[in-house]
């Protein structure tokens, strides 16, 4: 400490100073123009020609700075050399007169930077937990050299810098994160995006396009849609692609096959429930709140109970639901698009449905064609699903041999689209090189489609009765699995066969899956 203490006035003005400084500093948040603004501020503080201020990379063992003010250029050194490396290594403060004439001088430093040190005043910058970040360096008082005074100023600095340095790093930190985050979520909104747009329905007929047209068609309106059509043949991909082209696209879709819900289960899983409604009860988000400004797709809309239609209706007209136990409203806002593969009318007719509900969810009505009836699309789709294949095993150039189409076309595909392509995906796996020849699928393929509609073959002479009835049986299996989403047991018993004598048939007639 230099004898007598400052004059009043004098320690007056430089603690304004430093609130002045802090409170600048407090307000900057990006580290590079922090790090200017401290050192500029500092220079003026202690009325010398530079100040620096170099960070530990702890990591490394090094400390670095940004060569001079306002310049990218950095300089890094050994965390142990020079005046500034004993200073934040040993946590003292080092005030030194004549730097050429100290050993613990870096000379490097000014070989590096081209300036002509005299004097230096080097303190340890610590953090609030008392670990060293790094060092405070002034250089070249105007006049005479550093006083302890000069020390209690920079140091009283260097506590407030460090402060500001870590949060202005913090800051930086997360806003990295934050830009990596936001750039994979926009990637991943494309991949999304790619996925499920209109043109994701594959199909170049006139029944697809027709699809695709009202896709697109109805992309800013938020109507309900009811979309019909057998076991795998597209309902939740259409779904998907409604959701995902409509202004809804960046909120929730939410599916709920209603067929898996038991009914005691079906007013909690889609109204949610309150706390304590018995005991033990947590309280549950329902379905509906989670698709709150989305889309709710209730798939399987058929198989749910009246009293489910009931409150489904209400929550429709009025946009607002009860939890189960629960008090007070809750207010909601959702598209519904609902699928099934029942006949709602004949449902109506038998009082399963309620008519009310049916007009409700269905204002656009698209239905899904089975594969037989656009096999003009087989071949589109068996390449894409191919295509799909090699991309994500990373297998290129797989082919289908001359023929194979041909058979493809022909076979009945009771379980539609999906069927084609899980067959595909097994013929691309089980492929021995890169072509998918004629005899892979003989194995696995259903048995070709009657080439003469059964009416005309019963009536036709060619055919035997025994050949009749063999494509007869073969045409209602292949319908019983179709309405039963190839669930062999209950296909067997609406045919009124066993499982094992549905199995004893699919096999005589190649019928596997
Ligand atoms: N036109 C199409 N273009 C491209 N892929 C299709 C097409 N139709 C169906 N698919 C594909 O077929 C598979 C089955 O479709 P999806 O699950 O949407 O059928 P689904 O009608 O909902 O069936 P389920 O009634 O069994 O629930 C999916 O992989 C889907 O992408
Ligand atoms: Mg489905």
């Amino acid at each position: 400490m230099e004898t007598g203490s400052a004059p009043q006035s004098e320690l007056h003005e430089k603690l304004a100073a430093i609130l002045d400084i802090c409170q600048k500093m407090n307000s900057e948040r990006d580290l590079g123009a922090l790090l200017d603004l401290i050192a500029r501020e500092a220079t003026n503080l202690l009325g010398c020609d530079r100040a620096s201020i170099f960070l530990l990379d702890a990591e490394r063992h090094e400390l670095w700075s940004k060569v001079a003010l306002g310049s990218d250029e950095i300089l890094r050194f050994d965390a142990s050399r020079g005046i500034v490396g004993t200073a934040a290594m040993t946590g003292k403060t080092v005030n030194v007169r004549d730097a050429y004439s100290d050993p613990r001088f870096y000379t490097a430093i000014d070989g590096q930077t081209g300036y002509r040190t005299r004097n230096v005043l080097a303190v340890a910058m610590r953090n609030q937990r008392g670990e060293t970040i790094g060092a405070f360096e002034t250089l070249n008082k105007h006049t005479g050299a550093f006083s302890s005074r000069d020390e209690e100023w920079l140091l009283a600095l260097a506590s407030h810098a460090a402060i500001a340095i870590e949060t202005a790093q913090l800051i930086g930190e997360l806003r990295r994160s934050q830009d990596e985050l936001a750039q994979q979520n926009a990637h991943l909104w494309r991949e999304v995006e790619n996925k499920y747009s209109a043109h994701g329905i594959i199909g170049t007929g006139q029944k697809i396009q027709q699809i695709v047209r009202l896709v697109e068609r109805i992309r800013d309106s938020l109507v309900n849609v009811l979309i019909t059509g057998e076991s795998g043949t597209g309902k939740e991909m259409a779904a998907k692609a409604i959701h995902y082209t409509s202004p809804r696209a960046r909120r929730p879709f939410v599916a709920l096959n209603c067929a898996a819900l038991p009914e005691t289960l079906v007013e909690s899983e889609l109204f949610g429930i309150e706390k304590g409604v018995a005991t033990g009860v947590n309280q549950r988000v329902g379905q509906f709140q989670k698709a709150d400004g989305g889309t709710l797709f209730l798939d399987e809309i058929g198989d749910l109970s009246l009293s489910a239609q009931a409150k489904i209706l209400r929550v429709l007209q009025e946009r607002v639901l009860e939890r189960v136990g629960g008090r007070n409203p809750i207010r909601v806002d959702v598209r519904l698009l609902a699928a099934t593969n029942k006949d709602l009318e004949a449902e109506i007719a038998k009082g399963a449905f309620r008519e009310d509900l049916y007009y409700r969810i269905k204002v656009i009505h698209i239905h899904m064609p089975p594969l037989r009836e656009i096999r003009e699309e087989i071949p589109l789709l068996a390449n894409h699903f191919l295509k799909e294949y090699c991309r994500e095993t990373g297998r290129p150039g797989l082919e289908f041999a001359p023929g194979v189409m041909r058979r493809l076309v022909a076979a009945p595909w009771p379980g539609n689209v999906r069927q084609l392509r899980n067959e595909v995906m097994r013929l691309a796996a089980c492929a021995p090189g890169n072509s998918i020849a004629e005899e892979d699928l003989m194995e696995g393929l259903p048995a070709a489609a009657p080439k003469s509609e059964p009416k005309r073959a019963a009536a036709g002479k060619a055919l035997s009765l025994k050949q009749a009835i063999e494509e007869l049986e073969r045409r209602m299996i292949g319908e019983a699995l179709a309405e039963t989403r190839q669930n062999q047991q209950q296909a067997a018993r609406r045919l009124g066969l066993s499982r094992q004598g549905l199995i004893n048939k699919m096999k005589r007639y190649a019928m596997a899956e």
